[in-house]
């Protein structure tokens, strides 16, 4: 029952574009069995055995519920309009058997996520679109909040902690031809300098192409700018045993400016997506989208960019 609810309900939502998401099912997690789950998948499921949870992670195993009450869209304009980089429904509570994580700093840990259809590249929903990346991103101290989706930059990222969506996963094609995924899994490296006490981190799909470019000179293992955090959801770690005090020494650094100071002078763009209508730096509307074949630019709607996943080049920011 619960398989076909999934898959159905799946494949409604993702033909709607803005629906496709994902969340964390647990932030520590531990697979006995593993490699069997992954040398025979859906004949061996894999024993997830939890130590650690999102925050405030009251619904358990019910799919619907939950992803109704834990994915946060974050570029939605009108259930996101104040740019919160968490779901409002993800205060810093741990209900009773579904504890905050605990770790000593340098530990590496095996994050749990859900994959709704995006695990397999050759038959996912839809077939051959790039899943992205999922990634993690926290201030470098402990009892530090990040409250705005604006806070998801590079410069505040885990050092690290950067993963394809699909990279580690299990997933099966049913007899029938769907996409069946049974667990998406992303490990991460706490660093070694964390201070003992409370942090707070947020989990990403980066899960569309956005407007910002990567350097030259830029390697996988750096932050990739060039995908737009779409989902998140929050969680905690309570670091124990750690000699260090203060704030961290390094986030992930800040990646630049992603090319985004040329995409607002001199790359051309289609005003109102036409492409008879092509102008150039400062004449043009201000927000910018990537498309695959150009860049389209629109005048603001009600003093915002009018969609999500926008460079806004009076702002001078992603959107
Ligand atoms: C993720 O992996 C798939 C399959 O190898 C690949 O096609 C895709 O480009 C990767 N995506 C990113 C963002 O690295």
């Amino acid at each position: 029952m619960q398989l076909l609810q999934l898959l159905g309900l799946g494949l409604a939502a993702l033909t709607a574009p803005a629906a496709a998401h994902t969340w964390i099912e647990c932030v520590s997690t531990t697979v006995p069995n593993l490699d069997a789950a992954r040398s025979s998948p859906g004949t061996v499921l894999p024993n997830n055995v939890c130590s650690g949870y999102p925050r405030n992670k009251a619904l358990d195993g019910n799919w619907i519920d939950e992803s109704t009450f834990y994915s946060w869209n974050l570029n939605h304009p009108d259930t996101n309009p104040n740019g919160l980089a968490c779901n409002p429904t993800q205060t810093n509570q741990y209900p009773p058997g579904k504890p905050m994580t605990t770790a000593k700093p340098g530990a590496t840990l095996m994050m749990r996520f859900w994959g709704n259809g995006h695990s397999s590249y050759p038959y996912g929903l839809p077939p051959n679109k790039d899943p992205g990346l999922v990634r993690i991103y926290w201030k470098g101290a402990k009892e530090q909040e990040i409250t705005s989706k604006s806070e998801l930059t590079g410069a505040n990222w885990l050092p690290g902690a950067q993963a394809n969506f699909s990279g580690n996963s299990i997933w099966r094609r049913l007899p029938d031809g769907r996409p069946d995924d049974i667990a998406n899994y992303m490990q991460f490296t706490l660093p070694a300098d964390m201070e003992n006490g409370r942090h707070m981190m947020v989990f990403a799909w980066a899960g569309e192409r956005g407007f910002l470019n990567n350097g030259p000179g830029w390697k996988e293992t750096d932050y990739n700018n060039e995908w737009v955090n779409t989902y998140t959801t929050c969680f905690d770690v309570m670091v124990e045993g750690s000699g260090h005090q203060g704030p961290s020494a390094g986030s992930g650094g800040s990646g630049g400016d992603g090319g985004a100071a040329d995409m607002c002078s001199s790359t051309p763009c289609r005003r109102g997506g036409m492409s008879s209508a092509a102008c150039t730096g400062g004449s043009c509307p201000p927000c910018r989208y990537r498309k695959a074949d150009g860049v389209d630019c629109y005048e603001y709607k009600d003093g915002k960019c009018p969609f999500g996943n926008a460079f806004d080049c009076l702002l001078n920011k992603q959107v």
